[in-house]
């Protein structure tokens, strides 16, 4: 009997091709080039199954599109699914599955270094620097902010959100407050407290740090009035999905200075970044990195692999969304 044939969407870390190589005849895109519609359709026509990632066009009508689709399962490289139409796969019957903690630590890595990068203003500081504009020490130019001591607000306290606050709580003396969907115990973190509603939780916080998932359910979740509520000495720190913002009113509240900044690593439609957000000095931005190191990298590649193997030998899912 052959492999399984296996289409893969992005250029993978090597060692994760060799993986892949090993179980399956696997079609690779070694130049990186993102798929079209067409060439998804196809794909998903010609392949028993496919390891994808965020940014590949998975919505319904491809799914529909797909006609004599052979794919049986859609492995995702990365733990948000939000660029997946999950109710169309499960209609069609094909499996997704998905990586999640061993993005965990590189992630709430990426939301301190956007907490303090946004609060201690080092953008601003290294742009001025590298234009040769550093004047020379000064005793009271360009002051940040200090974390200690500060409240951290965080919505969506699952594996990520929980990391930042252990991050925040035990390496800088932040106070910890959280609103999560469904009730849940909070143990590591004394004193974290869980507040009933978002609204509570914005006009507590000094820095509010997203890590919901995108999609359909949390479209716009922090919202123009919700953003209204922030404190204007409170910054944003996204690294979730930029769906979660109400963008343009983002925009507007740092635009017209009613809120202190904001740390984005997600935006709402990747890769491109509104305008204004690039000329402000208070914000940093980056592109999409959260998981964006040599080892979250493989091992999110292995993940996404150990699943198909799974799936192909009929055992269960490790990682079934
Ligand atoms: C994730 O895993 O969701 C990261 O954002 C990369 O897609």
């Amino acid at each position: 009997m052959s492999a399984p044939r296996i289409i893969v969407t992005r250029k993978l870390p090597d060692a994760v091709e060799a993986r892949l190589k090993r179980h399956f005849t696997v079609a690779l895109n070694p130049h990186d080039k993102l798929f079209t519609r067409e060439k998804m359709i196809a794909a998903m026509q010609n392949a028993d199954g496919m390891l994808v990632a965020v940014g590949d066009p998975l919505d319904a009508e491809i799914m529909q599109a797909a006609g004599k689709r052979r794919v049986q399962i859609l492995a995702n490289f990365g733990v948000g699914t939000n660029h997946i139409d999950l109710e169309a796969a499960e209609e069609h019957g094909i499996h997704i599955t998905n990586t999640p903690d061993v993005l965990t630590d590189a992630t709430a890595d990426i939301a301190l270094t956007l907490m303090l990068n946004v609060t201690r203003r080092t953008w601003m500081h290294e742009t001025r620097l590298r234009r040769g504009e550093w004047g020379g020490f000064s005793l009271i130019d360009g002051l940040g902010t200090s974390l200690q001591g500060k409240t951290l607000g965080i919505i969506g306290m699952g594996r990520i959100g929980t990391a930042v606050a252990l991050r925040a709580y035990y390496g800088f003396g932040m106070k910890v407050v959280y609103f999560n969907r469904s009730k849940i115990e909070v143990q590591r973190i004394p004193g974290a407290q869980r507040m009933d509603t978002i609204e509570d939780l914005i006009e507590t916080s000094d820095i509010i740090s997203l890590h919901c998932p995108g999609g359909e359910a949390n479209r716009g979740l922090l919202s123009a009035n919700r953003i209204a509520l922030m404190k204007p000495t409170a910054y944003l720190i996204n690294t979730a999905r930029g769906d979660i913002v109400d963008e343009p009113a983002l925009v507007s509240a740092l635009l017209a200075g009613k809120i202190a900044g904001a740390g984005l690593d997600v935006f709402a439609k990747e890769p491109r970044v509104p305008n204004a957000l690039r000329e402000l000095e208070n914000v940093c931005l980056l592109p999409h990195i959260g998981s964006a190191t040599v080892e979250t990298r493989t091992a999110m590649g292995m993940a996404a692999t150990a699943n198909l193997v799974a799936h192909f030998a009929g055992k269960p899912l490790p990682n079934k969304v």
